[in-house]
């Protein structure tokens, strides 16, 4: 896969269904998609999410029981979970400002417009819409790690097919302000996987763009 070019990587990436379960991701290629995991846009670039990344045998396995018993979730080399701030409040705002002025010394008087800004708009959201903007800007790192992993030549399976409730009580997510919002698993296919063969599905590019 070294030499392909983008669009043949994202060709080769599909959501696999079966993992090679002796085929492990090393430390520095998790480091490296978690950076580009960290890389990744978000919205004021506020970043309201944390990413688990869950390697133990026997978290997988009872958090598989919450996933429809995918088998991606124990096969797999590791399983991502992307996480909602439940808590994008005053607090977090300041602590978000105080980041950005000590990385690019800029003293935090001059961020009051940036404060008065989301304070005037994503801190006014009812608590529903503020969750479901949170699980957006979620999705938009699950993209970065699916478009990662592809380059890299590794495997991956977004996932939404599981329990939210039943994977915020096993991995306490309540206490930590975190929701459970949606989760990958992380690997290399196996070679029984039929469908590393079949055609890519897709609405046609006619149907799909309009150019103006
Ligand atoms: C948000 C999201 C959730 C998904 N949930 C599951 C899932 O729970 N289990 C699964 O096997 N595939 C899941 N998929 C994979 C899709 O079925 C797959 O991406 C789609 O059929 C297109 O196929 P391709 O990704 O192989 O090109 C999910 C994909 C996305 C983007």
């Amino acid at each position: 896969m070294a030499n392909t070019n983008y669009i043949e990587k994202l060709k080769f990436r599909f959501a696999t269904k079966q993992f090679n379960p002796d085929k492990k991701l090393n430390n520095n290629q998790i480091e490296e998609l978690k950076t580009a995991i960290q890389l990744s846009a978000s919205s004021y670039g506020l970043q309201p999410y944390e990413v688990l990344i869950i390697e133990n045998e026997e978290l997988r396995q009872k958090l598989k029981t919450a996933s429809w018993d995918q088998s991606q979730i124990t096969d797999a080399s590791h399983l991502i979970v992307f996480c909602a701030n439940t808590n994008v409040d005053d607090h977090y705002l300041e602590q978000y400002l105080k980041n950005i002025s000590e990385t690019r010394s800029i003293p935090l008087e001059n961020l009051s417009a940036m404060r008065d800004m989301i304070s005037s708009t994503v801190l006014q959201f009812d608590n529903d819409t503020k969750l479901a903007w949170a699980e957006k800007q979620a999705y938009i790192a699950l993209g970065n790690l699916l478009s990662a992993v592809a380059h890299f030549g590794y495997d991956a399976c977004p996932m939404e097919g599981f329990d939210k409730t039943k994977y915020d009580e096993i991995l306490d997510l309540k206490s930590k302000n975190l929701h459970a919002t949606v989760i990958a698993t992380i690997g290399y296919r196996s070679e029984k996987d039929d469908l590393q063969h079949a055609k890519k599905v897709r609405k046609p590019q006619n149907e799909l763009f309009t150019e103006l």
